[in-house]
């Protein structure tokens, strides 16, 4: 049984978008596929594109956000691992039912208009997963 396609893009957090974007540029040669705020999640994204592969670079937009949080106590770095597959609704009914803790009970719209869902850390050694879908290639 196949239940992912493969790795969609590693999220890393970072306190500075701006600043990150032609860091990561010049480091891997990667360009600017997307930006996106997401007011209501307290973050602002950039997608980059790097050669077959994808990083989203994330900065909070305050302190008291998911990702401001996440840099308060870890510090910039990884933040997340995305994983696509065709349809998050049956993966996430497929974990549940193998009674996996999920950070989202159905998919919801992430970044870039995407599909998301997020399985939490506890069920997978320490690193925040997430579900994607993505149609757009
Ligand atoms: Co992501």
């Amino acid at each position: 049984m196949k239940a992912v396609n493969g790795v969609h893009h590693i999220g890393i957090a970072v306190d500075d978008l701006d600043a990150s974007i032609p860091v990561y540029a010049a480091l891997f040669g990667s360009t600017l596929e997307h930006r996106d705020t997401v007011e209501e999640q307290g973050v602002e994204a950039a997608s980059l594109a790097a050669g077959i592969s994808r990083i989203e670079l994330l900065a909070p937009l305050a302190p008291d956000t998911p990702v401001g949080r996440f840099l308060a106590s870890r510090g910039p770095g990884l933040h997340h691992v995305a994983f696509e597959v065709a349809d998050v609704a049956l993966e996430l009914d497929r974990l549940r039912r193998d009674g996996v803790r999920l950070i989202d009970e159905r998919p919801r719209r992430g970044l870039f208009g995407l599909q998301v869902a997020f399985v939490h850390p506890e069920a997978t050694g320490g690193v925040l997963a997430e579900f994607v879908s993505d149609d757009r290639h």
